[in-house]
C-alpha cells in the first residue's frame, strides 16, 4: 500500500483483517515509526485498534522502503495524495506518478497496480505509460480501484460497501482483483467492473453529484427562510422519494473536507479540457464557496447585525464530526468573517482543536462546551459532534452572557429553544407565516 494516509491506512488495515499480508509504505519516516508504535496520525473511530491487532498478528507492517514491499507484492495500491494544484484546481497528479515510477523499478514478476488515489479520468493510461517507459520488459497490470470510504465512518464503509468498482480490460488482473476483495464479494457486496477510464469517472461523478445534491437543499435551506418554510420537512418530503433518497439532504454550513471541494474543482477542470463543461458542478463549487462565507454573515445577522467586542463561541471547528481533519472546514470562513467583523472567538471541539490551532489564530480554544459559552453573546454551533447533541440548555443559558444560538446543523428544535428563552437561528427554519 504506497501512502499511508486516510485512504491507504484504512485499506491496508482493513485488507489485513481479512487476512492479507499487507505492508503500508510512506516517504515520511517519522509517521512510519509513529505507525509502528501503534501510534495512528489521524483520528478515525477503531483505527488504532485495527492498526495495532493487525500489526500484532503480523499481517500489517509498515516501512519506508518501498522497493522491498513492492518487488514482494503481487497487488500494488497507489494510495498516495492528489491534492488540489496550486492555482488551477486540477487534481496534482505528481505522488501518484512518483509512486509509479518507484514502482516499475522495484517490479519483481507480475504484479497488478491499483490506483485507489482519487485521480482523473485517463491517469491510469499515464501511470501505465510511465511504467512501461521505466520497464519495457516489465509484466504488470494497472487497474483502476476508487475508494468511496468518509472519515469518521471509515472502516464500516470499506468492509459494508455500496460497490467496490474494478477498472480493467485484463483478465487476469480481473481475477486478482476478486481475489483480494473475496471477503466482500462472499458477502454480495455488488461489484461493479468496467473499464479502466469509466471507474475513474465513476469517482469523480459520485462525489460530484453528492455534492450537488448538498448544495442543492441548502438552496432550499435559504429559500425555505424566505417563504416561512421547514427544509428538514422539505428534505424529508423529498426523500422519501426513492429516486431521490433521503441521505445527504441535510442543509448546512456547506460541504468542506478532503474531497468534495478538491474533486469538484479537478472534476471542472478534466471536463474543461475535454470540452465538455460541466455547467453543475462548475456553479455548485461557486454557491458552496459562497456559502461558508455567508455563513459569517448569518452569525453577525443572529447578532443584529453587528458583532463588534462581542465574544462568539463556536461548537465544532471539524467539517464534520468524528474527525480531527479540518480542510476547507466551513468554520475558517466563520471565524474569519466574524473577526474580520471584530468580535472575540471562543471554540471547543472534541478532537479537531490541535489541527484547528494550525489553520485559525487568535482563537480562544475551550476544555468543553460549557466553558466555551461562558460569557458569550452568542453560541454556535457549526459541527453536529453527538456530545452536542443533549446540552444541559438551563446551564447554557445561565453561562451565557446573551441567550443566542445560532445552530448551523439544525441539532435542536427551534420551539424547544424559544420555550427556553433562547433566541434561536437555525438553516433553513422559516418562520411559517408564509409571507414572502
Ligand atoms: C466523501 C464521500 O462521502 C465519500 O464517499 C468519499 O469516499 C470521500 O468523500 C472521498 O472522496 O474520499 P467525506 O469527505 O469523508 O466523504 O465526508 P462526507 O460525509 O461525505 O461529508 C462531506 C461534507 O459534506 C461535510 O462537510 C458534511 O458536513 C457535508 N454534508 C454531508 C452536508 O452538509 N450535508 C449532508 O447531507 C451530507
Amino acid at each position: 500500500m504506497i501512502g499511508s494516509g486516510y485512504v491507504g491506512l484504512v485499506s491496508g488495515a482493513c485488507f489485513a483483517d481479512y487476512g492479507h499480508s499487507v505492508t503500508c509504505v510512506d516517504t515520511d519516516a517519522g509517521k512510519i515509526a509513529a505507525l509502528k508504535d501503534g501510534k495512528i496520525p489521524i483520528y478515525e473511530p477503531g483505527l488504532e485498534e485495527l492498526v495495532r491487532r493487525n500489526a500484532a498478528e503480523q499481517r500489517l507492517a509498515f516501512t519506508t522502503a518501498l522497493e522491498d514491499a513492492v518487488s514482494n507484492a503481487e497487488v500494488v495500491f497507489i494510495a498516495v495524495g492528489t491534492p488540489s494544484r496550486r492555482g488551477d484546481g486540477h487534481a496534482d497528479l505528481t505522488y501518484v506518478y512518483d509512486a509509479a515510477r518507484q514502482i516499475a523499478d522495484a517490479l519483481d514478476g507480475y504484479t497488478v497496480v491499483v490506483t485507489k488515489s482519487t485521480v482523473p479520468v485517463g491517469t491510469g493510461d499515464a501511470v501505465e505509460r510511465i511504467m512501461r517507459e521505466a520497464r519495457p520488459d516489465g509484466k504488470f497490470a494497472v487497474v483502476s480501484n476508487p475508494e468511496f470510504l468518509r472519515e469518521g465512518a471509515a472502516i464500516n464503509d470499506f468492509k459494508h460497501p455500496d460497490r467496490i468498482v474494478i477498472g480493467t480490460d485484463d483478465l487476469k488482473a480481473q481475477d486478482v482483483m476478486a481475489a483480494v476483495y473475496r471477503p466482500l464479494y462472499i458477502n454480495k457486496s455488488p461489484f461493479v467492473m468496467t473499464s479502466r477510464r469509466t471507474a475513474e469517472l465513476i469517482k469523480y461523478a459520485s462525489n460530484a453529484f453528492l455534492a450537488v445534491k448538498i448544495t442543492f437543499i441548502n438552496e432550499m435551506a435559504d429559500l425555505c427562510e424566505r417563504t416561512g418554510a421547514d427544509v428538514q420537512d422539505v428534505a424529508l418530503g423529498m426523500g422519501l422519494d426513492r429516486r431521490i433518497g433521503e441521505k445527504f439532504l441535510h442543509a448546512g454550513p456547506g460541504y468542506g473536507g478532503s474531497c468534495f471541494p478538491k474533486d469538484t474543482r479537478a472534476l471542472v477542470k478534466t471536463a474543461e479540457d475535454y470540452d465538455a463543461p460541466s455547467r453543475i458542478v462548475e456553479t455548485v463549487v461557486a454557491v458552496n464557496d459562497h456559502r461558508k462565507r455567508a455563513m459569517g454573515r448569518k452569525v453577525m445577522a443572529a447578532c443584529g447585525g453587528n458583532v463588534r467586542g462581542k465574544v462568539i463561541a463556536l461548537l465544532g471547528l471539524t467539517f464534520k464530526p468524528n474527525t480531527d481533519d479540518m480542510r476547507e472546514a466551513p468554520s475558517l470562513a466563520i471565524v474569519q468573517a466574524l473577526q474580520d467583523a471584530g468580535a472575540s472567538v471562543r471554540a471547543y471541539d472534541p478532537k479537531g482543536m490541535e489541527q484547528a490551532g494550525r489553520f485559525l489564530s487568535d482563537v480562544e480554544f475551550c476544555s468543553d462546551a460549557y466553558d466555551c459559552v461562558a460569557g458569550a453573546d452568542a453560541m454556535v454551533i457549526v459541527t453536529e459532534w453527538e456530545q452536542f447533541r443533549a446540552l444541559d440548555m438551563q446551564r447554557i443559558m445561565a453561562l451565557m452572557k446573551e441567550p443566542r444560538i445560532a445552530d448551523l446543523r439544525n441539532i435542536y428544535d427551534r420551539r424547544e429553544m424559544k420555550d427556553l428563552g433562547f433566541s434561536y437561528t437555525g438553516i433553513g427554519k422559516g418562520e411559517g407565516n408564509g409571507s414572502a
